[in-house]
């Protein structure tokens, strides 16, 4: 009786082992609240257009995701949900990551964890230099502002002020701007930088002005934030004024655009995603993420890194078979190629860091009357400006 009993709780005990095998975490950090909600609402509808087109089973594997919040840019509190992540719910995969700062603290842990991280928006050069356990399938600014620099040029505009939030991929833009833009000729008149929480706008409008410049660059990260300058821009008259407008894509992200409406109407950006973008693959993923995101009006690009993040995970999971070894997963991608809703992507080996084409686009009426991001122009498979200029 005694054995019987012994073994039947071997048994037990062996199967729930066996069956935790099969099944793969991926734990995924975003804003899920608070004022960038949208933001994170945005990586789960990409994840989940994902799973709802190729399912949760990657041979005997099921994956399983485990969603951490972060509201707003927090490198500790990004440092313990990692660390809890991986020692309770043992999350073979990290990913998500909208603040470079949330990603930026991780990075120290993913070695002896075992773990590669997935980038999913965080988009400052240098976080992939922090471990080679990371992989970024969204942009850098450095990616994304160096050639609107030749398109303001083309107009005719020499002078420029540059105005970004004073942190990692605000300071990337700028540099990355001035870089291009020096090169080719222009003037940076002035360079500002904000802290990550300025709401009131109107004194930097006022400097703008001031400047002389005959048009700003401007970088913060999507949401309230790009929500509040793009208004204040509008508001303060400066287009009136001919200061023309010139910024990474991130400033007319497509769930501000009915609040913005006129306002933003022909602003010019550049950025590797237009929810617009003419594609077989893209017209599938819009639909999904539609569907899993609830109210269409709010989707916006970090919808598509999450997308992709998934196939990369995908990859992943499929060269190791399920088992943990973060260093043959981040080997099995390096290289990989596939078709993104965005166009054609690759993972450069080298950088870890997604190619992929920048499009020129400007912010155009539909006949709906709705406002959306039309694509004008592309520079075909840009790598990251941004590691090479460190
Ligand atoms: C970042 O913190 O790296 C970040 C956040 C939002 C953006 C771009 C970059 O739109």
């Amino acid at each position: 009786m005694r054995k019987f009993a012994i073994a039947a709780a071997a048994a037990i005990a062996f199967g729930a082992t066996a069956a935790e095998a099969d099944v793969v975490k991926v734990g995924v950090i975003g804003p899920f609240s608070g004022p960038f909600a949208i933001q994170g609402k945005n990586f789960k509808a990409g994840i989940d257009a994902y799973i709802a087109e190729h399912g949760n089973k990657i041979g005997d594997n099921t994956v399983e995701i485990v969603y951490r919040d972060v509201p707003q840019a927090d490198p500790a509190q990004s440092k313990a949900l990692a660390q809890e992540l991986v020692v309770k719910e043992k999350v073979q995969y990290l990913a998500g990551f909208y603040f470079t700062p949330d990603a930026m603290a991780v990075t120290p842990l993913l070695k002896q964890a075992n773990v590669p991280m997935v980038v999913m928006n965080a988009a400052t050069s240098s976080i992939v230099a922090k471990s080679p356990y990371v992989v970024r399938v969204s942009f850098t600014t450095w990616q994304t502002s160096t050639p609107i620099a030749q398109v303001a040029l083309d107009l005719g505009v020499k002078k420029v002020i540059t105005v970004v939030s004073d942190y990692g991929p605000g300071v990337d833009a700028e540099n990355a701007f001035k870089a291009a833009f020096t090169k080719a000729g222009g003037e940076v008149v002035q360079a500002i930088r904000m802290p990550l929480s300025t709401n009131d706008f109107s004194p930097i409008m006022q400097r703008v002005k001031d400047s002389g410049a005959q048009g700003v660059f401007a970088f913060l990260p999507s949401g309230p934030t790009t929500l509040g300058f793009m208004k204040a821009y509008a508001d303060n008259g400066l287009g009136k004024a001919g200061v023309r407008l010139f910024a990474p894509g991130d400033l007319t992200q497509e769930s501000d655009l009915p609040a913005l409406g006129e306002a933003a109407a022909g602003a010019l950006t550049t950025f590797h995603y237009a929810l617009s973008h003419d594609s077989d693959e893209n017209r599938r993923f819009v639909e999904n993420a539609r569907k899993a995101i609830g109210n269409p009006a709010e989707l916006s690009f970090p919808s598509v890194g999450a997308y992709d993040g998934m196939h990369v995970i995908y990859r992943m999971i499929e060269a190791t078979g399920g088992r943990q070894d973060a260093e043959k997963a981040v080997e099995a991608v390096k290289g990989l190629s596939w078709e993104s809703p965005r166009g054609p992507v690759s993972i450069d080996p080298e950088s870890r860091h997604i190619t992929q084409n920048i499009y020129l686009r400007e912010v155009a009426r539909a006949e709906d009357g709705s406002y959306y991001n039309k694509e004008i122009r592309t520079f075909e498979k840009q790598g990251d400006p941004g590691l090479a200029a460190q």
